[in-house]
């Protein structure tokens, strides 16, 4: 079983350059309620090291690229980012860390809901626990 599903997005273009839509419930699986962008990572930090209880949200790397580790639990897998016409589903309850970020990466992250901090598990024993 793998725990990296991508969606591949349509790449438009012509003669002036390249263009990718995103649209909730279309190509991008769930009704998009927030939008946020991580970029200015400095070396050697990872990021994220947490799971959420019900979020469900979608990762595409804009520019750069950057490696995220999927852990459900039980399984582990290191995926690397770098396309800007793919996005990797996280799905709820899945403990992620992104981290070996290039200088200039910007990676765009979809969300299904607003922020809250309360859905957020970010001990790692807390999520063992909650996914046994
Ligand atoms: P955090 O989840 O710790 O992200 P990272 O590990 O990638 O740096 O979030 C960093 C801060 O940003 C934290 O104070 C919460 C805040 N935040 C928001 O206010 N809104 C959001 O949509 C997100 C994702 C984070």
């Amino acid at each position: 079983m793998t725990l990296a599903r991508y969606v591949e997005f349509a790449v438009r273009g012509d003669q002036l350059g390249w263009l990718v839509a995103l649209e909730g419930n279309r190509n991008v699986p769930f009704a998009i309620k927030r939008a946020y962008y991580i970029f200015g990572t400095k070396s050697g930090v990872r990021r994220g090291k947490h799971a959420h209880r019900q979020l469900t949200q979608m990762m595409v790397c804009l520019a750069g690229q950057c490696k995220v580790m999927l852990d459900d639990g039980r399984n582990c897998e290191e995926v690397a980012l770098t396309r800007n016409d793919c996005g990797l589903m996280l799905d709820r309850m899945i403990w992620h860390e992104m981290y070996d970020f290039s200088p200039d990466c910007v990676l765009l992250v979809l969300a299904d809901n607003w922020y809250d901090e309360t859905d957020y598990l970010r001990d790692y024993d807390a999520f063992k626990a909650a996914c046994a």
